[in-house]
């Protein structure tokens, strides 16, 4: 909510995540975190500020992210530095500087954290927002490209996120690419009229960024374009082929797009990108492919690499529609009246959340109706009553908030007591 004549708010772009969403936050890293594990990723946490110069050398000078997005600032040596627009190029700087390399010849990495790019925010679109990106490094082959989209797709499946669509391309290689760039530069050259100022500019430094522009007049001369499927070489031919074999057999569906370019230049081969019709246009959730050339460019070895990044803020509006995840809600509210009861209940409160039980009560003794009120709203699942009555009985009540029904729980031995009501098979 943006309250007019504040002195201070978020600067246009970024956004703050509030407790009531952060639920679906914890859900989507906590399921990614157990997933990739499954798939055998390790955590890698990577600086959110670099050399310019590592992001314009591998993103591309000519990429919209390299020419327009980037927050950059000079340091007080003059030295160009900038705030990552994306995880890859920094996870490949981190491989080569700690030689990861040497460790295993197949690492597996994942990360999570903010991404900055100076776009236009609209919906779905920020200019901080954050990534889970994972990356494979070492291995060549197909197979690993389907292990890495079925990774990709699996975690929308354990999300319950399932109405999404799974598009894929290949770009080639260093061996046929500069052959279809031809081809294209080419097939624009009588077009540019038709084109906006932007991708006539495209057409003759980077010829496949033109299906990438939204503007209807290029996206009409692009229906027709050379279709990049014809023209790689018979290397990356059997590649595609063998991964849409492997997904094909792992039963995951996919639609073949010969117009998927991606917006970053460091790819090779296989591209791809997990789509949603429920987000308006911003679309993509996921996006990714593979990137052999990139690892040896920045001064490593020559490491063959596939990774990809999916957009949490986009995930986390998806997961909103499915309605709230299991969140962390506290099992007890111990409602309690009076200041010895309010003792006792803080001496419980410290002593269950030592044995792992979530714990809740109210610090300022408020009417027993207010107190029910504020554990309803905590979602608190038991509340335990206790005044001065139940002090004198030697007696507390516990109520079910579910069913309402209610209970006598001996105050002696309390926090044991209470721990037979949430483990009552032990
Ligand atoms: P990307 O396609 O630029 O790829 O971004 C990946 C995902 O981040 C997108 O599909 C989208 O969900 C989300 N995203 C991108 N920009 C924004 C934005 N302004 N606001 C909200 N969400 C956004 C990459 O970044 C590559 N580094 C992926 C990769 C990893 N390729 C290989 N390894």
């Amino acid at each position: 909510m943006i309250e007019e004549g504040l002195e201070f708010s978020a600067i246009k772009g970024f956004r703050d995540v509030l407790p009531k969403e952060v639920g679906y936050w914890q859900f989507l890293e906590a399921s990614a975190r157990h997933l990739f594990s499954l798939f055998g990723f390790h955590e890698i946490k990577t600086p959110i500020i670099e050399k310019t110069e590592l992001f314009s050398r591998s993103i591309g000078q000519e990429t919209d992210i390299v020419s327009k997005e980037m927050y950059s600032l000079k340091d007080s040596k003059g030295r160009s530095l900038s705030l990552r627009p994306e995880a890859t190029a920094t996870v490949v700087r981190s491989y080569i500087q700690n030689r990861l390399y040497e460790k295993n010849p197949v690492q597996k990495l994942f990360s999570m954290g903010p991404m900055f790019r100076h776009e236009r925010p609209q919906k779905g679109r920020l200019r901080q927002f954050h990534q889970i990106n994972v990356e494979l490094f070492g291995d060549a082959g197909p197979i690993s490209d389907a292990d890495l989209i079925i990774l990709s797709m699996e975690l929308f499946h354990v999300l319950g996120l399932e109405n999404l669509t799974l598009n894929i391309n290949t770009l080639g290689c260093p061996a046929c690419r500069p052959h279809f760039k031809e081809l294209l530069h080419r097939y624009l050259e009588d077009k540019a009229e038709a084109l906006c100022s932007d991708c006539r500019r495209r057409a003759e430094t980077n010829p496949l960024r033109v299906f990438d522009c939204k503007v209807p007049g290029c996206k009409e001369v692009m229906l027709d374009a050379p279709s990049i499927l014809e023209s790689v070489c018979e290397h990356c031919l059997r590649h595609f082929d063998s991964l849409q074999y492997y997904l094909k057999e792992s039963n995951i569906p996919f639609v073949l797009n010969p117009h998927l370019v991606r917006g970053l230049d460091y790819y090779t081969r296989t591209t791809f990108e997990i789509q949603t019709t429920e987000l308006g246009a911003q679309n993509a959730v996921a996006g990714g492919g593979r990137y052999d050339g990139l690892v040896e460019q920045l001064g490593g070895p020559s490491h063959p690499a596939i990774g990809f990044a999916v957009g949490m803020e986009r995930v986390v509006a998806l997961l909103g529609g499915l309605g709230p995840p299991n969140l962390d809600t506290p099992v007890f509210f111990i409602a309690a009246l009076g200041e010895k009861a309010q003792e006792r209940a803080f001496g419980w409160t410290q002593e269950l959340r030592k044995e792992g039980i979530s714990t809740q009560m109210d610090y300022t003794s408020r009417s027993l109706k207010a107190q029910l009120k504020q554990a309803d709203r905590l979602g608190a699942t038991q509340v335990l009553i206790v005044g001065e009555n139940e002090l004198e009985s030697g007696k507390a009540i516990l109520r079910d908030m579910a069913s309402r029904e209610q209970e006598e729980v001996a105050l002696e031995n309390m926090v044991e007591n209470l721990r037979k009501v949430v483990f009552p098979d032990e």
